[in-house]
Formats: structure tokens, sequence, C-alpha cells
């Protein structure tokens, strides 16, 4: 069957329903992205056009399809110790924390869960040499395709080039025989580590206070009010003295108040409000 591509008019009720539904705003350059993401779906469920497809996801008759939806379309790129400095910036702030509690970190857009190993690889090296108190860290994601894969701890060799040479040779085991060519993160971390499924633009869960929250590199498809909606509810989740971490490319200027830079893409709340 041959399938048209997608109307504007089509495109339009998919970009509305996507951003009620996720917070993602998408562009009309976006259009045939859009097409070539779900293009299996459409066909393996034998629709005509998308508009009928996207009338299925609306109806909320589907929340299987919706799901299934949702994982194809956000954007999941992510590496080990991207943007490097948030580490460096965590390992101090550890260091300084207070031995008696639990020090709390979550990766609130985790995608395939390399930022949350990248945290608990600097953690647990803090450990053991004795520079750091008791720890957790948690991720979440809106994708329960990307959350599956995270939880696994397995990744292909070839994305864990950004690990430092002395974590991978502690922190990581390599496959032999049918798992070639791979790499799994050692049972130790993955057992200090939890996965959730959370949308951040709707009322989270109850959360005890983190020490800090990596929120990087997801507020780039969210527009100002979307933005301020979930770093608001991000930071009511902090500790007093926590930090929020966001993508270096990113900004909270002029979208929130009562927040104060300590680095790159990095933010306190302010002592003084
Ligand atoms: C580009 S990845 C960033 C991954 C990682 N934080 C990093 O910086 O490498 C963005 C992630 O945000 C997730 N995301 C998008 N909208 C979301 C929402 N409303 N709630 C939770 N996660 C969301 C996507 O599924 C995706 O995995």
């Amino acid at each position: 069957m041959e399938l048209n591509g997608i109307s504007d008019l089509e495109f339009a009720t998919i970009r509305d329903f996507l951003f009620q539904k996720v917070g993602i705003s998408l562009t009309a350059s976006k259009k045939a992205l859009v097409c070539s993401r779900l293009f299996k779906r459409v066909q393996a469920l034998r629709f005509e056009s998308y508009g009928a497809y996207f009338d299925l996801l609306k109806s909320g008759k589907n929340q299987a399809e919706l799901q299934m939806a949702i994982n194809l379309l956000t954007t999941n790129e992510t590496y080990f110790f991207r943007e490097a400095k948030h580490f460096e910036m965590l390992a101090s702030i550890a260091e300084k924390a207070d031995r008696s509690r639990i020090f709390r970190v979550w990766s609130a857009a985790c995608s395939t869960g390399e930022e949350v190993y990248s945290i608990a690889m600097t953690l647990a090296d803090m450990t053991r040499t004795g520079n750091a108190p008791k720890w957790e860290v948690r991720g979440s994601d809106i994708s329960t395709r990307v959350l599956e894969s995270a939880r696994t701890g397995h990744y292909s060799f070839d994305r864990t080039e950004d690990i430092p040479a002395d974590f991978l040779k502690r922190y990581c085991l390599r496959g032999t025989g049918p798992y070639e060519g791979t790499l799994l993160i050692d049972r130790t971390l993955r057992e200090k580590t939890e996965f959730a499924q959370i949308n951040l633009i709707e009322p989270l869960p109850k959360l005890v206070p983190f020490d800090v929250i990596f929120l990087r590199n997801v507020l780039i498809y969210f527009d100002n009010p979307v933005k301020l909606k979930v770093v608001s509810q991000l930071i009511s989740n902090l500790t007093p003295e926590g930090v929020l971490f966001i993508g270096m490319a990113e900004t909270l200027n002029g979208v929130i108040e009562g927040l104060v830079s300590v680095g790159p893409g990095a933010y306190r709340l302010d002592r003084r409000k």
C-alpha cells in the first residue's frame, strides 16, 4: 500500500498532541523526521494515512501504541561522561557532603543510562579511596525503550570510548564469546542504580530530596513555559544545598528566578530568597 506523507493538518495534530503529552515542541522542519520515525508503525497497523494513526493515538484506546510512538519520537542521543566538567563538579560536591546520610543523585532524562553509570563510576571511585559518603543514583525517562536498555547496563564497545581507562578496568566487564564487542557495567554499580519511568511535565511522584539532579540536554526540546514548569518541579526536590545540572548549551536565563549559577550549566538555590 502506498503511504502518502503527512499533510500540514496531520502534522499540526501530532505536533499539538506530542506537546500536550510530552512537552516537546516540534517545528515544521521536523515533518520529515516524524514521517520516517512513524512509518513502520503506520504500515504495521495497516493504516492508510498518518492521520488515521494519529486518531488512534489521540483516542486513548491504545496506551501501548501511544508509548511506542513516544519511544519513537523522542531523541535519545547520549554518551558516557558527556560534558565531563559536570562529573568533576559532582566529585567535588560529593567530597564535601555530610557523611552521616546518603548522597542522592537523579538523572532526570537519563536515556539509555550512560549518564547514570558515569555518575555511579565517579562516586564509586571516590568510595574506593574513602572520599565519598554512601550514595545512590536514580535514572528516569519518559521512553520505556531507553529505560529497558539502561537497566541492562550492557553496551556496545564502540559506545564506551569516553570512559576513562582506569574506570573501564575497574567498573566494566568485557564481553567474550557471543558477547564479544560489548561491555557490561559491573554488578556492584548496577545494584546501586534504579530506573523508573517519569514524565517530567506531569506532577512528580513523591521523592526523597536529591543532592544533585542532572537535567541535561532535554530542555532544548521544551518552550519557556514548559521549561519553567519542569525546572520548578525538579528544584523543589533538591536539598537546600543541592545542585542542578543542565546541558552546557542550554540556559535558564529569563526562564526562572531563585537560582544562582555555580558553574557552566550548574545552578544552586539562591539562599537569599
Ligand atoms: C537527548 S537525551 C539526553 C540524555 C542525557 N541526559 C544526556 O545529556 O546525555 C533526552 C532525553 O529526554 C527524554 N525526554 C523527553 N521528554 C521527556 C519528558 N517529558 N519527560 C521525561 N523525559 C523526557 C527523552 O526520552 C530522551 O531520552
